[in-house]
């Protein structure tokens, strides 16, 4: 099939690729002249596993190719993905629909033939209907399929979700596109994975659906992990106990600093706007991103009470600053706010992250860059790991407080062992265990 990537960002570039990858030909269109520029001579613009090499083999192949070029991509595709981005709107939480109400008024005029045109993008409930209209109404002689097509890869492992999924939704009022559909996702179907047909306006409210499901249930443990350290319990115990009934299932039940990223944020806040705006309120997912903001904020309390109760004039060292492990994206990492708080309280921070450090220079400001974890450690009086990167799975525990002035480990993900932890002489706090665990009200007491 002929196909066309509107936008080449995160979830463009890594459709965009992955198609080609399954034998279409695939152009890849930005407006950013300067990013098609970078991608023709090869250079990706984000941090994705598996992802540049994949670009170029399919560049190689002649499969894939960059283009500024909308109105010529849109005229010879017969299926225009849009995966432009939706940011949250400043000031109300409601996502910013103009990129795609830009592309979609662009494409009315070039397309030829019948086309079927995916939004890809997490859009509000009913931005279908609103793409067909602009469309309509800029080209009344448009014979065009508006289809929602929502995305659920994660960063860091988009490439392997994108190959194994558990699911591909797609949302149709035409029925003409069901076809198409089949024929672009038909590589899929030797991998098993179910394809289902919904209405447009479902498929749209699946994805926030299942993002804020997911935000629910890392909240839910989170909360549970400080109800374990109020009595004595072992949330990492809880979770397992909890997740081996397959009605809940294990994962995202690691207790952690609280979630950031791309999607769970924006999409939580835009799923309660949605909601207020037809008079459904959504509580759960409102209390959720409440818990969830409090809980960024909190954990700096927590480094603070863990080194004693006063960080002023501290070296503290940060082992990770991306929103998780395998990206260089910071967008809402927890990071951002436990810095914050840890140098509104005089202390001095010092971190280090495998990707995430030039993405970090322009949100975090006043604190300094190492270029190792053993480099975070030097001198320091605690050290915190906010993102487990596997580079800090198996720190030599020797080494590390050799260099650190006072042995105190922040541990915020979990990666280590409290006993281990203890016998190499650290002071260790990780996340709703009972030993080495800080309790949420000595904490509260350290402010
Ligand atoms: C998410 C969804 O998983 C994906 O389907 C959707 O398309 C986009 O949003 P992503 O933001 O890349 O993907 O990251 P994910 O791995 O889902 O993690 C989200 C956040 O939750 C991270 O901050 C992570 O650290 C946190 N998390 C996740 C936990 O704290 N504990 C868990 O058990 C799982």
């Amino acid at each position: 099939m002929k196909i066309a990537m509107v936008g080449a960002g995160y979830v463009g570039l890594v459709t965009g690729v992955c198609l080609a990858d399954f034998g279409h030909d695939v152009v890849c269109v930005d407006n950013d002249r300067t990013k098609i520029e970078a991608l023709r001579r090869g250079e990706i613009p984000i941090y994705e596993p598996g992802l540049a090499e994949l670009v170029k083999a399919n560049v190689a192949a002649g499969r894939l190719v960059f283009s500024d070029d909308l109105a010529a991509a849109a005229r010879a595709a017969e299926v225009i993905f849009v995966a432009v981005g939706t940011p949250s709107r400043r000031g109300d939480g409601h996502a910013d629909l103009r990129y795609v109400h830009a592309v979609a008024r662009d494409i009315a005029a070039s397309v030829e033939g019948f086309t079927v045109v995916v939004t890809k993008s997490t859009v509000p409930v009913g931005t279908g209907d609103e793409v067909a209209a602009i469309i309509a109404a800029a080209n009344p002689e448009a014979d065009v399929a508006v289809v929602s097509n929502p995305e659920f890869l994660r960063e860091g492992a988009a490439i392997e979700d994108f190959k194994r999924p558990d699911r591909i939704v797609v949302g149709l009022e035409d029925e003409r596109a069901r076809a198409v559909m089949n024929e672009v996702y038909r590589p899929l179907y030797l991998n098993q994975a179910p394809l289902m047909f919904t209405g447009r306006r479902t498929a749209e409210l699946i994805k926030y659906a299942a993002n804020a499901f997911l935000a629910m249930k890392v909240t839910f443990i989170n909360e549970i992990a400080d109800l374990c350290e109020r009595t004595g319990a072992d949330a990492q115990q809880v979770a397992r106990g909890i997740g081996l009934d397959k009605r809940i299932g294990p994962k995202f039940l690691h207790a952690g600093p609280g979630f950031g990223g791309s999607c769970f944020p924006k999409d939580t806040l835009a799923l309660v706007k949605i909601g207020q705006d037809n008079e459904s309120p959504m509580r759960l997912v409102e209390t959720t991103i409440a818990i969830n903001d409090q809980r960024k904020r909190a954990m700096s309390r927590r480094v603070v009470a863990a080194c004693g109760g006063e960080v002023r004039g501290k070296t503290i060292g940060v082992l990770g600053l991306t929103f998780k492990p395998n990206t260089d994206d910071m967008r809402d990492a927890p990071s951002i706010d436990i810095i914050r708080g840890l140098l509104d309280r005089g202390a001095q921070v010092v971190a280090y992250d495998p990707q995430g450090m030039d993405a970090a220079r322009s949100v975090i400001e006043g604190i300094a860059y190492a270029e190792s974890a053993y480099a975070v450690a030097e001198g320091a009086d605690a050290l915190v790991l906010i993102t487990e990167w596997n580079e800090f799975r198996s720190l030599d525990l020797d080494r590390l407080k050799a260099a650190m002035q006072v042995p105190v480990f922040v541990d915020l993900r979990n990666v280590y062992r409290p006993e281990e932890m203890a016998r190499n002489g650290f002071h260790y706090v990780g996340i709703g265990r009972p030993a080495g665990s800080v309790r949420a009200d000595q904490a509260e007491a350290a402010e």
